[in-house]
């Protein structure tokens, strides 16, 4: 199992220095062993020197978005619906690993010929496993601007840039939240015609995940994950993220609970749960129900689970349904310089130095369009570089919502 982790190390190596960083000054510390994600190519995305868009050229973008990654702070299965679906209680949270959305909007005179889609996209250069990416409707990104057109009767014709860097088939949600970010996207440039609780309810229509998305990035979610309910934010806290190479599609990892129709699973009531992260992330019990039959179908992944464990961190746990772990706080002293490359070098995964992010309580604001770590996570009060230039220029693009405009109730 050790050679099928490295058999398939296709997409990218991805270290940390151990340093704490916001988002933005961290992705530039990310450095990659392999040629599929580009130093130049993370850079030039931070820093507006992008490659040309296959369709526009070097034509700027009208908007540009970061999407995050989550981790479930716990995950409970409470029993299989009749419908096939899991009834789940989660402690939702995102964190600083981001894809990037850019958005043009083609000329509202250029005729719409049948052969000229309302909506298209492309995968940039630079992109984890690129060319596994599909571009057509099969892409959450696709759907959800195809859903907006459809509900909102909007005919601006939107064309989307995909910088992926969540990986996927890796419990991080990043198909998940790209089509949130889009369905976001469409409703601002489109100047809001849809208030947020419908975005939310046609987000749950996409996929289980994605209206969780949509909230300020803590949310205790519930149903199939599509119920979303917000909540404080979480205490700062760095996050470590660890992905093996092996995926594990989330229909196999249910499938392997083996619960039948109307079938329970016993264990922690999930509101008291809530009731102890919220107090706390350093003392609370952290329970992923999908661990078992994650580990079953992968044992090896136990055994990175117990090499984790034993480096001293406040917590490890698998996210959602894997097959990515996260840690939180940071390793023993006595770790501290050689655990990244020890791990790397026996499992191959690849490591990505996080932490928590949060959206912030100004609606206006998008996913890290502000300084996402907050200054006691990130060991200082300093503002990243740039952030106060970058948050001005994001004011420009981003547009606002006019007086009046529904953010819905549920923020
Ligand atoms: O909703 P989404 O498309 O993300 O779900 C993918 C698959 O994961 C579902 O088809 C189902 O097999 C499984 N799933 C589940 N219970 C959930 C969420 C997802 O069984 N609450």
């Amino acid at each position: 199992m050790a050679a099928h982790f490295l058999a398939s190390a296709a997409c990218v190596l991805v270290i940390t220095d151990g340093v704490m960083r916001p988002p933005a000054a961290l992705l530039r510390t990310h450095m990659p062993a392999m040629a599929a994600l580009e130093k130049d190519a993370v850079l030039s995305s931070q820093e507006g020197a992008r490659a040309p868009s296959v369709v526009f050229g070097q034509q700027p973008p009208a908007l540009t978005l970061l999407s995050p990654a989550k981790v479930n702070m716990f995950l409970r299965i409470l029993r299989r619906r009749d419908d096939g679906y899991h009834e789940l209680a989660s402690l939702f949270q995102t964190v600083s690993l981001f894809d990037t959305l850019d958005f043009w909007l083609r000329a509202e005179e250029e005729p719409c010929e049948p052969d000229v889609p309302l909506c298209s996209m492309e995968v940039a250069e630079g992109s984890l496993c690129a060319d596994l990416i599909p571009t057509d409707e099969s892409n959450l990104v696709m759907r959800a601007m195809l859903l907006f057109a459809e509900r909102t009767g909007s005919t601006q014709r939107l064309h989307c840039r995909l910088l992926k860097r969540i990986p996927a088939q890796a419990g991080l949600g990043g198909g998940s939240s790209d089509a949130a970010t889009a369905l976001h996207a469409a409703n601002r440039l489109a100047g809001f015609p849809a208030s947020e609780d419908e975005l939310i309810r046609w987000g749950g229509e996409l996929g289980s995940d994605v209206s969780f998305f949509l909230s300020r990035g803590t949310a205790y979610c519930t149903g199939r994950g599509e119920l979303v309910e917000p909540v404080a934010p979480l205490q700062p806290a760095r996050c470590w993220l660890i992905k093996p190479q092996i995926g594990l599609s989330t229909p196999q990892v249910f499938g392997a609970l083996g619960l039948s129709a109307g079938e329970e699973l016993p264990g922690a009531d999930p509101q008291e749960l809530l009731d102890q992260f919220s107090d706390s992330v350093d003392d609370a019990p952290y329970i992923n129900d999908l661990e078992p039959p994650a580990f079953s179908l992968v044992p090896l992944l136990a055994e990175l689970h117990a090499d984790l464990g034993r480096l001293g961190f406040t917590a490890v746990m698998m996210s959602g349904s894997g097959t990515t772990f996260f840690c939180i706080g940071e390793p023993s002293p006595a770790a501290a310089d050689t655990w990244q490359a020890e791990l790397s070098g026996k499992y191959g995964v690849d490591i990505f130095g996080e932490a928590f992010c949060f959206r912030g309580d100004d609606p206006a604001l998008w996913y890290a369009e502000q300084p996402t770590v907050p200054a006691a996570a990130a060991g200082g009060g300093a503002e990243p570089e740039g952030a106060a230039e970058g948050a001005a220029e994001a004011a420009e693009v981003r547009g606002a919502p006019p007086d009046g405009f529904e953010w819905g109730g549920i923020f």
